[in-house]
């Protein structure tokens, strides 16, 4: 079980002059074997929520914590190993290693050429005509996306966040998108998204707003808020 135990994030802003909140006294525990899905209009801290769990940014004040264990000192590396494997809104790029590889280093397997053709099938790629190439700007966004999200895949791990997977992925393999998501049985899944589709797919979903709530509940109970006029001049717009 992953949980944010009033968690704080501020930055220093340099148009103000001060401290500018990010996030403020969070609590959340994120339900454990269950997908839920983060949402809230932008700019409302879902990307800084994903940093924080997986240690790309360390809490201003607050915890983190694992199944009990405080990971606020833990480092990326540290926190990957315990099993939290993270998928970024914007892929990263790696010059001069190919999919192939990264697939390995993610799979730490030595059957490279099956598990590397399986994840990528996974996410609607053809395997051979990606396996080679490189992780650079000669892919198109939706394909690094999808091979970012393979990795993830490939790496495992019993916590799995995404950071709006759905970004620059075509509408029509939407459904498959849901559909991997809802193959992830036994892990506790964490989606930052504003598509329906995902969300009525969730088991919960947490809704960050304007006033810096955070609001987490079964789809069943948020859904109708997203709904409501109240939530939409909060920002927590969904298409
Ligand atoms: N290093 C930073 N310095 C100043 N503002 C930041 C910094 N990082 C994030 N922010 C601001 O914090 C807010 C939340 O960012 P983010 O978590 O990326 O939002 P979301 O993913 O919900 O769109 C945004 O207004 C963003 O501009
Ligand atoms: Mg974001």
């Amino acid at each position: 079980m992953i949980e944010l135990k009033n968690v704080s994030y501020s930055v220093f802003d340099k148009d103000t002059g001060k401290n500018k909140e990010i996030l403020k006294n969070i609590n959340v525990v994120f339900p454990k074997n269950k997908v839920t899905v983060i949402t809230g209009h932008n700019g409302s801290g879902k990307s800084t929520m994903i940093k924080l769990l997986m240690g790309v940014l360390r809490a201003t004040s607050g915890e983190i914590l694992l199944d009990g264990k405080n990971l606020n000192e833990m480092s990326i590396d540290q926190r990957a190993k315990m099993g939290i494997t993270v998928a970024f809104q914007n892929p990263v790029r790696f010059k001069g290693l190919t999919v192939r590889d990264l697939l390995n280093l993610a799979s730490k397997s030595k059957n490279s050429v099956v598990d590397a053709c399986e994840f990528l099938a996974k996410v609607g790629l053809c395997a051979k005509d990606y396996v080679d190439r490189e992780l650079d700007d000669s892919l198109s966004g939706g394909e690094l996306k999808r091979i970012e999200l393979a990795i993830a895949l490939a790496k495992g791990g019993d916590v799995m966040l995404f950071d709006e997977p759905e970004a620059g992925i075509d509408l029509w393999s939407f459904d498959a998108l849901v559909g991997l998501f809802k193959e992830l049985k036994n892990k506790t899944v964490i989606i930052v998204s504003h598509q329906r589709k995902l969300l009525e797919s969730a088991d919960y979903i947490l809704l960050l707003d304007t006033k810096k709530d955070a609001i987490l509940g079964r789809r069943k109970d948020i859904l109708p808020l997203l709904d409501s006029p109240k939530c939409r001049k909060l920002g927590g717009q969904i298409i």
